[in-house]
Parts: C-alpha cells; sequence; structure tokens
C-alpha cells in the first residue's frame, strides 16, 4: 500500500510537470511588499474567478468545523490567495487566471460538498483526504470536465459508488478508499481511462463484475470490502497495465483463476484474507517484475510450486494460514534466496509452526476441481460455498 502511494506520487509530479508546468509559479505566493499593487493591477476579476468565488462561499457555509483554520482566510474576491486553493492559467486562455486546484489534505474539516462546487469547472485537482467531509457527492460535479485528480479519501461519504465520477472525462486517479460508499461496484469502472483506483476500506458488495475490461489502470485495490464471489478470469484483460492488485479481504471465493498469469506488469498481488481454495495457479511463474505475493489466511491447498520461488524479482512470498502440503526445491529455502516468506501454519511437514494432522487430513477429505468451479461459468460470477480443500497430487 506504501509502495503504490510512493509510486503514485512520482506519477503524480511527471503529470504536473507535463500538464501544468505553471502550477507551480501559483503555488508561491508573492511575498515582496509591491504583491498587493501588482495583483491588483494585474487583478481582473474575471467571470471564471467570479464563479469559484461564489462556489468556495458556498462551501464555506457548509463547513461546520475547521479546526486548523484553512479556510478561514476565505473571505472577499481574491480566491487564488485563499488557502489550499490554487490558480492557474486556464488551458483554453493562457491571459486568465482560473482555479485548477484545491488542496485540503489533512485538514480534519467537518462539512459537505455543497451543489456550488460544480462551479469550479476549471479544477484539474480536488485533493480533501483525511477530513470529516459526510453525505453523497453532488450531480454537479459531473461539470468538472477537466479534473484529473479526485481524492476524497478517508472521509464519511455515504451511498452508493458515487456514479458521477464516471462522467468525469479527463479522471486519472481515483481515490474513494477509506469512506463508507455501499452496493455494488459498477463495472463502467473498467471501462474508465483511470491510472489507479482506489476503493478499498469501504462497505462495497457484490461481485467483482465478470465483464471487467478496458481499465488502463495501473494500481487497483478493491481490500477491505465484502465483494464476495470470485476472481473474474477477464482479469486477463488488464495484462497491459495492471501492476499492483491488491483484493485483501474481499471475501475473494473460489480458486484462485490461472489467468492472473496473464498480468505480465504484475509488481504486487495480495489476495490475503479470503476464501480462497485450491492450488497457486502456475503460471504466476510467468510474473517476471513481481516483488510481493501475499495469498496468507485463505484455504489454498497443494504445493508451492518452484517456479514461482525462482522469480527473479521476488522479496516477498507470504502464503502462512493455508493447507499447502509441499514446496517444490527452490521453495524448501527461501531464505538462501533472500526472499522474505512465512509459511506458517500450512501442511508442510518439514516445517515448524504447522497445522495438525488432524486438520490437514481433514481438509485434503474432499477434493476441489477448479476446472469445474470455474469462475464466471453463473450468470453472476458466484461459486456455490467453498468446500474443504484438496489437491494433493
Ligand atoms: C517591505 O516594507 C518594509 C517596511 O514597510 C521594509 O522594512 C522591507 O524592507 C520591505 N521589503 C521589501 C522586499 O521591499
Ligand atoms: C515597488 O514599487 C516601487 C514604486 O512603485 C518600485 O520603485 C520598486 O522597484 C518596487 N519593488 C519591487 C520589489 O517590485
Ligand atoms: C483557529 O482560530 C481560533 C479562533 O481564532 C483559535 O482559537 C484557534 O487556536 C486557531 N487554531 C489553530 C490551529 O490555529
Ligand atoms: C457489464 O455487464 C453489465 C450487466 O450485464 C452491463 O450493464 C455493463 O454495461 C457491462 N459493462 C461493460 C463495461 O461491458
Ligand atoms: C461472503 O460471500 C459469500 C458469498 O460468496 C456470502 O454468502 C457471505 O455471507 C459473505 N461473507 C460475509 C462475511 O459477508
Ligand atoms: C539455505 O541456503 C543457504 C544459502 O544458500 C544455506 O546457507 C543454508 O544452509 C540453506 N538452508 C537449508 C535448510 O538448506
Ligand atoms: C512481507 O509481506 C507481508 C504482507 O504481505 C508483511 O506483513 C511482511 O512484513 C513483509 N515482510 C517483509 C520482511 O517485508
Amino acid at each position: 500500500m506504501h509502495q503504490s502511494s510512493s509510486s503514485f506520487s512520482i506519477g503524480l509530479v511527471i503529470f504536473l510537470l507535463h500538464f501544468t508546468c505553471s502550477f507551480h509559479r501559483l503555488l508561491a505566493k508573492s511575498k515582496d511588499n509591491n504583491s498587493t499593487t501588482l495583483e491588483h493591477r494585474h487583478f481582473d476579476p474575471n467571470a471564471r474567478l467570479h464563479q469559484a468565488y461564489v462556489a468556495l462561499q458556498a462551501w464555506k457555509l457548509v463547513i461546520y468545523s475547521d479546526p486548523s483554520n484553512r479556510t478561514s482566510d476565505w473571505v472577499g474576491p481574491s480566491v487564488c490567495d485563499y488557502t489550499g486553493v490554487y490558480c492557474a492559467p486556464s488551458v483554453d486562455d493562457p491571459h486568465i487566471q482560473v482555479v485548477a486546484g484545491i488542496d485540503l489534505n489533512h485538514a480534519d474539516i467537518a462539512g459537505f460538498l455543497p451543489d456550488e462546487l460544480g462551479l469550479l469547472s476549471d479544477l484539474a485537482l480536488f485533493h480533501v483526504n483525511s477530513n470529516r467531509f459526510c453525505g453523497i457527492l453532488p450531480l454537479t460535479l459531473a461539470k468538472l470536465t477537466l479534473l484529473h485528480e479526485l481524492d476524497l479519501s478517508n472521509n464519511r461519504f455515504v451511498g452508493r459508488f458515487p456514479m458521477v465520477v464516471l462522467d468525469l472525462p479527463f479522471l486519472k486517479y481515483l481515490d474513494l478508499r477509506y469512506n463508507e460508499f455501499e452496493g455494488p461496484l459498477p463495472s463502467e469502472l473498467f471501462a474508465k481511462d483511470l491510472d489507479a483506483i482506489f476503493v478499498n476500506n469501504n462497505r462495497l458488495t457484490s461481485v467483482i463484475p465478470s465483464n471487467i475490461s478496458g481499465s488502463t489502470a495501473s494500481v487497483i485495490v478493491f481490500a477491505n470490502n465484502n465483494l464476495a464471489g470470485c476472481l473474474p478470469p477477464s482479469i486477463a484483460k488488464l495484462a497491459d497495465s495492471l501492476e499492483e492488485l491488491l483484493l485483501i479481504n474481499t471475501n475473494l471465493s473460489g480458486c484462485l483463476t490461472p489467468e492472473v498469469g496473464f498480468l505480465y506488469k504484475l509488481r504486487v498481488l495480495d489476495v490475503s484474507f479470503n476464501n480462497l481454495v485450491g492450488p497457486i495457479p502456475y503460471s504466476i511463474a510467468r510474473l517476471e517484475h513481481l516483488e510481493q505475493l501475499d495469498v496468507a489466511h485463505n484455504m489454498m491447498s497443494g504445493v508451492i510450486p518452484a517456479g514461482i520461488c525462482s522469480l527473479p524479482n521476488l522479496k516477498n512470498f507470504t502464503f502462512s494460514y493455508n493447507y499447502f502440503c509441499d514446496e517444490e526445491g527452490p521453495c524448501q529455502n527461501l531464505t538462501g534466496k533472500e526472499v522474505a516468506f512465512d509459511d506458517r501454519q500450512n501442511c508442510l511437514p518439514e516445517k515448524k509452526s504447522q497445522r495438525s494432522k488432524k486438520d490437514c487430513e481433514a481438509a485434503y477429505a474432499n477434493p476441489i476441481d477448479c476446472f469445474e468451479n470455474h469462475c464466471g461459468d453463473s450468470a453472476d460470477g458466484m461459486l456455490p460455498p467453498p468446500p474443504l480443500p484438496s489437491a494433493h497430487p
């Protein structure tokens, strides 16, 4: 997770350099004595700044708590001087200033987002993470047609997945994690040209849509939602972009689809804390960029394949709390390969801290047929409740 955000920040910096070179100039507000005079001389209260003024004042009215006084200087028409508000030359007319960014991260502000925010039609970045904004997103956000980054994480937004974000044509970065969005994840989300999708730690339900297609995201984090169902084979369609897939604690069931082996750019695959059964697909041995693989806390069984342990970039392989019964060659000595690993609570006869013989025998009593339980066969992508695993050779 940590890694995802840092790698994304690099992307963000590159984006800023390419897309809004002038952004930085505006971040540095003039400190000399004449700046006020200069601003007044150049201050052309253009219609767009006036709209922004209306929007920001309407917002201030529905801010009920601002313990760090971030909005206390939101007074008067000079919106470019407001804390957290960043102006830049307009994309369509470089001679006029417009509000291009809002950054109120970590302000602990309580309030909600009013309809008037739709007036901020020049906004490229909207970052309000770690506040106490609540309620639902106004539909007028659809008017923010230049928005590239929307970070609403760690707030108290509620309701169904905010479909309005799907209407934003230039959106690249969507961060809705740590809110209380509920209900299904729309399949349209995967048809959008996004670089990153963070929806973890919400109350989203329903299966991962079986018609995932067209997504260009490099990072997808669904962790800590109750999606249920299985990971559909159509995940393979994300092969040309996906680098990190985090499905921790999403109530996934069924066998891990061998199609994950098509995700050749993958660096992080984490399906821990689910109800997966059956073997680790051999196809994962094709993922030569894979650095972190975590399948811990499932009901997986069978042999740990040699090809996975020989992956050139593997740094951490966690497979504890499953029912694996054997490890091929290099998997027996991951310490020697300088790979961090956790093999506890399996059925590995030679290793310490394993499950009891009784538990292991019970688990291997009923075989699992992954071919028969192929994900996506039933209309809704759901599988019957998983039987206890077995795949002992
Ligand atoms: C700004 O004005 C103050 C007094 O009004 C003066 O002491 C200071 O040197 C001035 N700074 C600049 C950069 O002109
Ligand atoms: C400030 O304004 C005065 C006269 O208007 C001018 O002489 C001076 O150079 C200006 N200083 C700066 C830092 O622009
Ligand atoms: C914010 O403003 C209030 C009232 O002016 C003041 O009591 C409080 O200490 C300020 N808080 C911060 C963090 O500056
Ligand atoms: C996926 O299927 C659902 C329901 O069958 C449909 O409403 C949706 O448009 C489809 N999405 C894509 C991206 O094809
Ligand atoms: C997990 O998903 C299954 C369906 O696959 C469902 O029956 C079960 O209630 C879900 N678990 C929780 C804790 O909601
Ligand atoms: C594992 O490999 C390391 C280095 O190759 C070696 O020193 C160590 O003895 C091996 N351990 C076992 C249990 O084979
Ligand atoms: C390996 O990854 C797991 C989570 O996937 C983490 O808990 C553990 O600390 C990592 N180990 C090392 C040595 O980085």
